[in-house]
């Protein structure tokens, strides 16, 4: 049976990872979340103060070069995970600080050229569920499966909130849901490759449905893509 692409994008917390990666893992396939790759670029440049008080994007672009991502398996979960630079980012990349930040370096176009095509390299042999924002319109606009996730922003953010709880962030439900909408409006109104649904993506609203269930139609329905394949 052939192997397929199969792009999911959307709005941040609408669930896209957690049904990407299952999707991933029920067909036998690699999952590259993309999203941690901008957010690992948005930690080197608050750490190396290209981002934050003072922005030096021109600094950041000369230095980009010097960033290296990999993506490395954890042993015992299976998960994988980012590293930049050696150094495992997982934690730290999924904070409020890069949140915060990360709109900012996503609209970066020399950002975006460079890890388009890493993540154009990771994919090229098919048989890979990438999750982003412009995977079916930029990365993989031939990908033969193509789902666009969304869900009302009080509900993500109150996933989000959740999870940063969970986490031990200190932070306000409020200030989750700000976050929420100013990166949805960064996002879809930057002017390179802007967060958009594929003319040819199936859009899924997840407000009302559990992931679970919405998991299953997903599962069901790529399996028949690729049984037509
Ligand atoms: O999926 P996420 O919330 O972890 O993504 C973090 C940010 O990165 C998000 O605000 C937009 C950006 N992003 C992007 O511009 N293009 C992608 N393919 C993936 C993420």
């Amino acid at each position: 049976m052939g192997k397929i692409t199969i792009a999911v994008d959307g709005y941040s917390s609408t669930g896209k990872s957690t049904i990407a990666k299952r999707l991933a893992t029920a067909l036998g396939y690699i999952y590259v979340d993309t999203g941690a790759m901008y957010r690992a670029v948005t930690l080197y440049a608050l750490d190396n103060g290209y981002i934050g008080t003072k922005d030096d994007i021109a600094g950041l672009v000369k230095e980009l070069p010097k960033i290296k991502l990999k993506f490395v398996p954890n042993k015992e979960t299976g998960r994988s995970e980012m590293y930049l630079n050696g150094e495992n980012v997982e934690q730290e990349i999924r904070t409020m600080k890069v949140s915060r930040q990360v709109s900012k370096v996503a609209a970066i176009g020399e950002v975006r050229t460079k890890l388009v095509e890493m993540q154009q390299q990771m994919g090229k042999d098919k048989g890979i569920v990438m999750d982003g924002r412009d995977i079916g319109t930029v990365v993989f606009p031939d990908a033969e499966l193509k789902l666009f996730m969304t869900a009302s922003a009080e509900i993500r953010a109150t996933r989000r909130y959740k999870e940063l709880l969970e986490k031990g962030e200190n932070v306000t439900f409020a200030e989750v849901l700000k976050n929420v909408q100013e990166r949805d409006r960064i996002d879809s109104t930057r002017s390179i490759s802007p967060l958009k649904k594929a003319k040819d993506a199936i859009e899924f609203d997840n407000s009302d449905m559990g992931l679970e269930e919405q998991f299953e139609r997903i599962h069901e329905f790529a399996k028949r893509v690729i049984a037509n394949k």
